[in-house]
C-alpha cells in the first residue's frame, strides 16, 4: 500500500508517502518522501506556538510540502496537478490515465491531540484530497504516533518489530506528560500523567526566563550539559588527587561526593516525587525558578548554568522515578521514551540506567523525536489493517485538542 500522512497538530507543517505491508506485528514500511517544514522562527518572538500564526502557516505550507513530496516520491514518474479536475497532469502538462487513486491508497491525518485551528487545517486540507483521490482517509493519534515513532527511521526502509509485553511508554512532550502501559498490543492504559504543565512547557518556559529561544529544551540541555561536564572534571582532579582509583570504579563513598557535586549549589524542589501514584507535577518547579531568579536578581552566564542544571536534573528525577516505580510496580518487559523531550541526553543516560540489561529500552531516532508525518503515516497504516480496512466516515473526522489514547 501507499500511504500519504499529514501532520499539523502544533507548529510542525509535515507530508510523507511512504509504502507498507504487512500485520499490525510484523509491518514493513519504505519511505519514498518524508518533509516538513518548521514554523519556529515564526513562533520565536511570542516564546511559544502562537495558535492563528501555525494556522496561516499550515494553510500555507501544506499544498507546497504535498507537492514537493509527490514529486520526490515519483509516483508513476509523474506529477499530480493536486486540485484539478482531471485526474493527474504529468510534468509536461500532459493528461494522463493516472488516477491519483491508483498511486496512493490511503491517507492518514492527526485529528489529535494538539491545537484545534491547527489539526483542522490538516483534516481540511486531507477531507479534501481525499475526496478528489477517491482514497479512504483514517483519523490518527497524535500520541499514539510518538509511540511508534521508536520504529521509524529518517529514511529508507524499516519494521515494527514484536516487543515483549507490558510495554511501559513515557511520553514527553510540549504539551503532554504521560505514563502509557501497553499490557496488550495497541491497547493503552494511561497510568500517570501531569496534573499542569507539560514537562517540555516547563523547559521552554524556564528557557524564556534565562533568556533562552524557543523552544527551550536544547538551550537548557546544552548549559546542563556544559555545567555537568565541569563538575565533573572537577570531581575527576579530586578524585586522581585524594585516590588511586579511576573515578568510575570510585567506592560508594566516592560516587556519593560525585553526584553532589554534580548537582551544584543551587537547589530546586522534586514535586510529587514521593506521590503515591504515578503523576507528575512541574508547575511548581517553573515557579520554584521564577522565584530563584527573582532572589537573585541580576543573572551572569555562570547562575544560568547552574540554573539549568539544577532544572535539567530536578524535572528528569521526577520522570525517571515514577517510571522506575512503574516499570517494577508492572513487571515491564520493554520501556519507549518518545515525544521531543526523548530528544533530552541527561533523560536517555537515566532511563538506560532504568531499564539496566533485561529491559529492552527503545526511542526514536532523533530525526524522529519532534513531531513528524511518519509516525502519524505509521499508526494511521496499523490502525487501517487492524480494523480491517474499515475507515470513519470523513464527515465524522473532527479535530480534538485534548483526544486521549
Ligand atoms: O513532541 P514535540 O516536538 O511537540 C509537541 O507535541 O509538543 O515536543 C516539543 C518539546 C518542546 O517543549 C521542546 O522544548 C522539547 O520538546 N525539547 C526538549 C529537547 N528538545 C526538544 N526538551 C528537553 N531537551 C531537549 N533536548
Ligand atoms: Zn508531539
Amino acid at each position: 500500500m501507499r500511504i500519504l500522512s499529514i501532520e499539523t497538530s502544533c507548529d510542525d507543517t509535515a507530508v510523507t508517502i511512504f509504502e507498507a505491508r504487512g500485520g499490525i506485528r510484523d509491518a514493513v514500511f519504505k519511505i519514498l518522501a518524508n518533509n516538513s517544514n518548521s514554523q519556529i522562527k515564526i513562533h520565536i518572538p511570542y516564546g511559544g506556538v502562537f495558535p492563528a500564526l501555525a494556522k496561516r502557516e499550515h494553510q500555507r505550507n501544506l499544498p507546497l510540502l504535498l507537492e514537493k513530496t509527490l514529486k520526490e516520491a515519483k509516483l508513476g514518474q509523474s506529477r499530480i496537478q493536486i486540485f484539478s479536475n482531471d485526474k493527474a497532469v504529468n510534468v509536461r502538462g500532459e493528461r494522463k490515465n493516472l488516477s491519483p487513486a491508483k498511486l496512493i491508497d490511503l491517507i492518514a491525518v492527526t485529528s489529535g491531540p494538539g491545537l484545534e485551528p491547527a489539526l483542522w487545517t490538516g483534516i481540511v486540507f486531507a477531507k479534501e484530497l481525499a475526496e478528489k483521490w477517491s482514497v479512504p482517509l483514517i483519523p490518527a493519534n497524535h500520541m499514539e504516533g510518538h509511540i511508534f515513532s521508536v520504529f521509524g527511521k529518517g529514511k529508507g526502509k524499516f519494521k515494527v518489530k514484536k516487543l515483549k509485553l507490558p510495554a511501559l511508554a513515557l511520553l514527553v512532550s510540549g504539551g503532554h506528560t504521560q505514563l502509557v502501559l501497553m499490557k496488550k498490543w495497541m491497547r493503552y492504559e494511561i497510568i500517570g500523567e501531569t496534573v499542569d504543565d507539560a514537562v517540555g512547557e516547563a523547559f521552554d518556559k524556564v528557557a524564556r526566563m534565562l533568556g533562552l529561544p524557543y523552544p527551550g529544551g536544547p538551550g537548557i540541555s546544552k548549559l546542563a550539559e556544559l555545567q555537568r561536564n565541569m563538575l565533573l572534571k572537577r570531581t575527576d582532579i579530586f578524585l586522581l588527587k585524594n585516590s588511586s582509583c579511576s573515578p568510575r570504579r570510585a567506592p560508594k563513598s566516592f560516587q556519593k561526593h560525585i553526584s553532589s557535586a554534580q548537582s551544584s549549589e543551587i537547589t530546586l524542589p522534586r514535586p510529587m516525587l514521593h506521590s503515591k501514584n504515578f503523576n507528575f507535577s512541574f508547575s511548581g518547579l517553573k515557579t520554584a525558578v521564577l522565584y530563584l531568579i527573582r532572589d537573585i536578581g541580576k543573572l551572569n552566564e555562570k547562575i544560568k548554568t547552574q540554573i539549568a542544571l539544577e532544572f535539567e536534573n530536578a524535572a528528569v528525577d521526577c520522570l525517571v522515578y515514577k517510571s522506575a516505580k512503574a516499570v517494577e510496580k508492572y513487571k515491564i518487559k520493554t520501556l519507549i521514551v518518545a515525544g521531543g523531550v526523548a530528544a533530552n541526553s541527561h533523560l536517555r543516560n537515566e532511563m538506560r540506567k532504568v531499564a539496566g540489561k533485561k529491559i529492552k529500552l527503545l526511542f526514536p531516532p532523533k530525526e524522529l523525536t519532534a513531531d513528524n508525518s511518519l509516525m502519524i503515516g505509521i499508526v494511521g497504516y496499523l490502525n487501517y489493517i487492524k480494523n480491517k480496512k474499515r475507515v470513519p466516515q470523513p464527515d465524522s473526522i473532527k479535530a480534538t485538542g485534548n483526544l486521549s489514547l
